[in-house]
């Protein structure tokens, strides 16, 4: 059975084409600036530029024909509202010309299901979800994946993201804030915010901004210490989380966690804890069509499908929300 998922929640146009657990195709075109951020609208507007050479693209890699494709998948869940619509409209439109089913899916419990997919040893795991919109840490309890921790204002890779554009180095800053922070190992003490399970960014980010602004400090070494103390966080309340759950693997998932550095301290916190850690390649770390494809796959398998007359996306949906019914 092939399946063809649709990632559009944010800056990606992706699909991903799967036969059972074989991924054929990985194809994606991601929104990116020089300067200034993303524009919701803009973002909108590249999807449904973008999205039939992305689909020819990936029908290509595959080496397969658009009627060989048996269920669409897409992303309905959560993101910005033009870009949710994008893809449920191209996957409504390939579900009625082929005839076939289509799986609107939540695109923060794809990044789970996806590690689990790909792992056969990682069974039940912790999931750091470290991406742009979103910063969660995630296990499945009682039929639902719950949110044991999270960030209570904005997602670390947004963080990231309005300190690299203040220092004026476009979009997406993540790799290039890892870059410049390779070039330290001067760590400026940063405020740390950790509250029980949960953290927060936006007083770092006013400090990161001031101390950059007051010139006495190296972009390197303000860099090194952004990374290290954001990243100990999270590392910090994903170990709490494990400990809380009694689970032993910890899954990555989210653009942020491409991230070396976090992920060798994700490493270091799982070996010392004699516990396992699982890191997808980088082009399933990011968004991507192909855990969308999987997890509407399984859905598919247990016996789901959306209704046409029950057509809609949830640019709010919460991760704790899903019935996890498959499972
Ligand atoms: P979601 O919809 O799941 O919130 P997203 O739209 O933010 O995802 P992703 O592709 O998961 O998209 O993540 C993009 C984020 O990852 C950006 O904020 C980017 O700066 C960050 N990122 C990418 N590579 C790195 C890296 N090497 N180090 C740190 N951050 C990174
Ligand atoms: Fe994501």
């Amino acid at each position: 059975m092939i399946t063809l998922g649709i990632e559009s929640t944010a800056h990606t146009f992706g699909i991903g084409i799967i036969k059972d657990k074989n991924v054929l195709a990985n194809v994606k075109d991601s929104f990116t600036t020089e300067s200034g951020g993303m524009i919701p609208s803009e973002l909108t507007r590249h999807h449904e530029e973008i999205n039939e050479k992305v689909i020819d693209d990936a029908l290509k890699v595959a080496k397969i024909k658009i009627t060989d494709i048996d269920l669409i998948s897409y992303s309905n869940a959560p993101g910005f509202g033009g870009c949710l619509s994008v893809g449920q409209d191209v996957a409504l439109k390939f579900s009625k010309k082929l005839n076939i089913p289509m799986v609107g899916v939540h695109h923060s419990v794809a990044h789970l299901e996806i590690g689990r997919m790909l792992f056969p040893k990682c069974k039940d795991p912790v999931l750091m979800y470290a991406s742009g919109a979103n910063t969660q840490i995630i296990a499945y309890e009682g039929k639902k994946y719950r949110v044991f921790g999270e960030t209570l204002d904005q997602g670390i890779g947004n963080m990231i993201d309005s300190f690299a554009r203040y220092i004026g180095l476009g979009f997406p800053g993540g790799p290039k804030i890892e870059e410049l922070a390779l070039k330290s190992k001067n760590y400026i003490e940063l405020p740390y915010n950790v509250k029980g399970m949960d953290v927060n960014f936006g007083g770092i980010l006013t400090n990161i901004k001031r101390k950059f602004d007051s010139k006495e400090y190296k972009v390197e070494d303000i860099c090194f210490s952004l990374q290290e103390t954001i990243f100990a966080m999270l590392v910090e309340v994903t170990e709490r989380a494990m400990a809380h759950c009694d689970k032993d693997e910890l899954l990555l998932g989210g653009g942020v966690a491409c991230n070396k550095r976090l992920q060798e301290m994700c490493q270091i916190m799982c070996d010392e804890r004699g516990a396992k850690c699982f890191v997808p390649p980088n082009t399933v770390l990011v968004d991507n069509g192909v855990m969308i494809a999987w997890l509407g796959r399984i859905m598919h398998d247990a016996g789901y499908k959306t209704d046409y007359d029950k057509l809609d996306y949830y640019p709010y949906q919460r991760t704790d929300d899903i019935d996890v019914f498959w499972r």
